[in-house]
């Protein structure tokens, strides 16, 4: 058995897209999702253990499925707020966003329906919807146009799925003309806004909210590991769904709840996301510098626009480990995206930027990697 394991490793060794687990230590974040810095904020830790007092009298694990023993009014109490934060109607946590996708997707979706997703979309979604027993069909990257004609051959319940922010890809689905269209096809929309959520409304609320498409979008994923620097994740939506996963999502009903100190630690970050305008504007200030700066050298290619998920497109891809391992001895941590990630052929650099990044640090970056190209 070891022998057929080995092999397979091989195998990615000889592609050069064997993974490993690496840590790292003082080099400038340029790859977590920490976009706003609550994962490192002195302020959000200390109203944690403020916090963490008043809930004493709770279990410290959930002991046991929601279903049993696992739930307590602080589940419920959370639920109700993120439901009003996103503007729904009601929400379920879920232990994470990859969690919360397949519970979602494998569920809702029955058979003889028809699931369109995005061809970029996570992983997550996608082996959400491998357990589904809908019929599910890919339709290219951000392409209305492919997705309508696809809709034409469409039987049962529709749905389609997306992510309002590409977490590779960093560009944003055209979610105002799917709406649109879902909306005269009678078709259910599903938006992940795992990488929207913190930056993007007045508040942070997502995409969702900040185009006012929240009546228009059935359910949407808010995962609480990325901008807002905890752990966990939300499907919101209406009432019916919330009953209807409790029922029947099976990623829900088979495990444990989160832990009393996931539930305070995201009660405590969603009271300060409203007040982070300034790193939201901060985000999307260093990411244009960024995206500026790195399109002027030549034998570079960086897209795209106005994110703060960038990806960087060195002339040869073949060189993109050793110029990630170089870009690291600079002190900069930054990480190559490698097939099966990404689809072949689009290789890259995955630059993350981050309201805690400073001007010099951009341009370091971008001193480092004119030298290394
Ligand atoms: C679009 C998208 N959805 C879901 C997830 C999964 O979220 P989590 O890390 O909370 O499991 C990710 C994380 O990589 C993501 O990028």
């Amino acid at each position: 058995m070891s022998q057929k394991l080995q092999q397979k490793l091989a195998e990615r060794a000889a592609q050069n897209t064997l993974r490993t687990l690496k840590t790292t230590t003082g080099l400038v974040d340029f790859c977590s999702n920490d976009y706003l810095g609550l994962a490192r904020s002195e302020r959000l830790r200390a109203l944690i253990q403020q916090e963490e007092e008043h809930y004493r009298h709770l279990p410290l694990g959930a002991t046991g499925s929601r279903l049993l023993s696992g739930n307590h009014s602080l589940f419920e109490e959370l639920e109700d707020t993120i439901a009003s934060y996103h503007q729904g109607e009601a929400a379920l946590l879920f232990n994470s966003g990859y969690t919360a996708n397949v519970g979602l997707l494998s569920a809702l979706p029955q058979r003889g329906d028809t699931v369109f997703y995005d061809e970029a979309s996570h992983a997550s979604m996608k082996d959400g919807l491998r357990l589904s027993y809908a019929k599910t069909y890919s339709f290219r990257h951000n392409s209305v146009e492919d997705l309508r004609q696809k809709l034409k051959h469409a039987t049962g319940q529709v749905y389609v799925v997306v992510e309002s922010v590409y977490s590779m890809d960093g560009d944003q689905a055209p979610l105002r003309e799917l709406a649109q269209l879902c909306n005269a096809q009678g078709a259910t929309l599903i938006v992940d806004e795992a990488h929207a959520v913190g930056l993007y409304g007045e508040k942070g609320e997502g995409l969702t909210v900040a185009l006012g498409l929240q009546e228009q979008v059935f359910a949407q994923v808010i995962t609480c590991g990325k901008a807002m620097g905890c752990h966990g994740a939300a499907v919101v939506g209406p009432r019916v769904l919330r009953d209807f996963l409790i029922n029947y999502s099976r990623a829900f009903i088979y495990t444990t709840g989160l832990p009393t100190h996931a539930l305070v630690a995201l009660k405590c970050a969603y009271t300060l996301l409203p007040e982070l305008k300034p790193e939201r504007e901060r985000v999307q200030q260093l990411a244009t510098r960024l995206y500026l700066k790195l399109n002027k050298l030549s034998g570079i290619r960086c897209t795209p626009e106005n994110s703060m998920i960038l990806s960087v497109f060195p002339q040869q891809p073949q060189q993109l480990k050793a110029l990630a391992a170089a870009l690291q001895q600079d002190g900069f941590d930054v990480r190559p995206v490698l097939p099966p990630t990404v689809p072949a052929g689009t290789e890259r650099l995955r630059v993350i930027v981050h309201a805690y990044n400073t001007e010099d640090e951009i341009d370091g970056l971008v001193q480092a990697l004119a030298k290394g190209t």
